[in-house]
């Protein structure tokens, strides 16, 4: 059995990993990057994969995933625009792997996280690990092409953004996350 909060919150994470698939799914497409599709393809089969994980998770708690509008990647977008090329596109991804791992490695943190939440988590922050390494690194190999200076404003744009739509994200739903990340520091998430 799950409550309602934890119920949202797998479902957002769920929600953000079908948008992160959905987005280097289209990468992986429509690439000309020379070199990037074998990391790309498989970042688009471990984020398909996370997805699939979180549904799975919350069927063995007995919930539906419940269907929430835009993926957090959706927002933004919306907020720093469209990357322009290849090496924005790995800046959002940094600024969004980045956000993800804190994220899972918060949750984690809680005591009491039931344990086919906890298993999930841990299966997932495996891959994300790897994720966030692969892209730090592809961004650095960038700066030879695009100058390092260019390379860190870009990040600091995306970082930006990321942290607004976060912002927004917690405020709207304070509630929910006072609620789950409140109760499980005092030992009680359910
Ligand atoms: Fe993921
Ligand atoms: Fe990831």
């Amino acid at each position: 059995m799950i409550d309602e909060n934890n119920r949202w919150l797998l479902s957002f994470y769920r929600t953000s990993e079908i948008g992160g698939a959905l987005f280097f799914g289209q990468l992986a497409r429509t690439t000309r990057a020379a070199g990037m599709q074998q990391a790309l393809t498989r970042h688009f089969a471990d984020e398909a994969q996370h997805a699939c994980y979180w549904t799975d998770c919350l069927a063995s708690l007995g919930a539906e995933p419940m269907r929430l509008g835009e993926s957090y990647q959706d927002r933004y977008l919306k907020a720093a625009g469209l990357p322009a090329n290849f090496m924005e596109v790995l800046a959002v991804t940094h600024a969004f792997e980045r956000r993800v791992m804190g994220q899972y490695a918060r949750h984690l943190q809680l005591e009491d996280v039931q344990p086919e939440i906890r298993q999930t988590l841990e299966r997932i922050v495996t891959d994300e690990r790897r994720h966030l390494l692969w892209v730090r690194h592809a961004l650095r190999e960038m700066e030879r092409d695009y100058g390092a200076d260019t390379v860190k404003q870009a990040r600091d744009r995306f970082e930006a953004a990321d942290e607004l739509v976060y912002r927004q994200l917690v405020t709207e739903h304070r509630d929910r996350m006072e609620d789950l990340f409140a109760r499980g520091r005092e030992g009680g998430a359910s």
